[in-house]
């Protein structure tokens, strides 16, 4: 998992120089090797944005996971077939992904509320790391600063080594390009298909029709929706929708992924569909920060937690479970 990012020129039609390489760039015309998620939010399974990035860091042609049988499997959860206990710690080495430094946010519509107070953090290329708190404990706040949409008041947030809060606004699109975002809502265009949909992220950054062509098909089949290209999001089940969204985030094939309660709007066995396509995304080296209230999905995942309380890390802890606040 060495060099995980590196500082290039830009790829793709305007860029500033900033870019983050995800590990597996290099597979991206390798289209036989990515597997398609199969019927991922289907519940009759229950065990079972504009910003884009190059490269599909997909599907491992063998998930661990998925090998074990279901009497082997020492779950009782729809979780089950998720990582489990056995999920390898990423190593912190190297530069990290993301780095808060004594960061603090101050909305001005609350200035003596500090959303964020001296937040100090590292995430590491390739980790999957949960943001779990109490609604209002600052999730939110965290994520959008890893994609500027909001400024830290103090501290430094930097993102492949580049300080984010001198990072020049013109700057900011390139930044984004790097970094896959999914939220709770979907946020699909109503009236494009499923292909425009996705499309649409790489129209935006100025992608050739003949690249278009080739990566829009390639994720759809990624995200097992290949025979809904032409429908249009009012004629998906939500775990579709939702599934249109990551593929949406993942056509530009970013080495970072955020989320912001993806499974929120989501039930449980059509949230497993989703977590194990992220899980899938994660094995192949992007970086997933994704912030939830799903308690039972923190727990059977057994990634890294960081906890916030009011705006500060309460724990930040290695294949951790959701935890009880009252005992933090
Ligand atoms: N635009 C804003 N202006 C002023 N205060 C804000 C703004 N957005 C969030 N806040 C405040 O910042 C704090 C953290 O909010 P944030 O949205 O980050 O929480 P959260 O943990 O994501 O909550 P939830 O689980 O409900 O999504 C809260 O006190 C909230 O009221
Ligand atoms: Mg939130």
């Amino acid at each position: 998992m060495a060099n995980h990012f590196r500082s290039t020129e830009r790829q793709g039609s305007g860029g500033d120089g900033m870019r983050l390489v995800p590990p597996s760039e290099n597979i991206v015309s390798n289209v036989p090797d990515i597997e398609p998620v199969e019927n991922a939010d289907e519940p009759q399974t229950p065990a079972a944005t504009e910003n884009a990035p190059e490269a599909v860091h997909v599907v491992t042609a063998s998930d661990p996971a998925d090998s074990t049988s279901e009497q082997e499997r020492p779950y009782t959860s729809v979780f089950a077939s998720l990582a489990g206990n056995d999920a390898p710690v990423t190593p912190h080495t190297g530069t990290p992904t993301i780095s808060f430094k004594s960061v603090t946010l101050i909305y001005p519509a609350q200035p003596n509320k500090p959303a964020l107070e001296d937040v100090s953090l590292d995430i590491y290329p390739g980790e999957f790391v949960f943001v779990v708190g109490h609604s209002g404990s600052g999730k939110s706040s965290l994520l959008r600063l890893i994609t500027c949409e909001r400024r830290a008041t103090s501290g430094q947030v930097l993102v492949a080594g580049q300080d984010l809060t001198k990072l020049k606004n013109k700057k900011v699109p390139y930044l984004r390009r790097q970094i896959g975002t999914v939220y709770q809502d979907f946020k699909l265009l109503p009236d494009k298909t499923v292909y425009e949909n996705v499309a649409f992220a790489l129209e935006c950054i100025g992608k050739p029709r003949a690249v278009i062509n080739v990566q829009v098909p390639e994720v759809l089949r990624l995200v097992g929706l290949a025979e809904k290209q032409d429908n249009y999001p009012d004629q998906l089940s939500g775990g579709e929708q939702q599934r249109v969204s990551v593929a949406r985030a993942m056509v530009n094939r970013p080495p970072l992924l955020i989320c912001d309660e993806p499974t929120g709007n989501l039930d449980p066995a059509i949230s497993l569909g989703i977590m194990k396509l992220l899980d899938r995304i994660n094995r192949e080296g992007t970086t997933v920060v994704m912030a939830t209230h799903d308690r039972e999905m923190v727990d059977s995942m057994r990634k890294r937690v960081i906890a916030l309380e009011a705006g500060h890390v309460v724990r930040d802890q290695e294949k951790g479970g959701y935890g009880y606040y009252g005992a933090l």
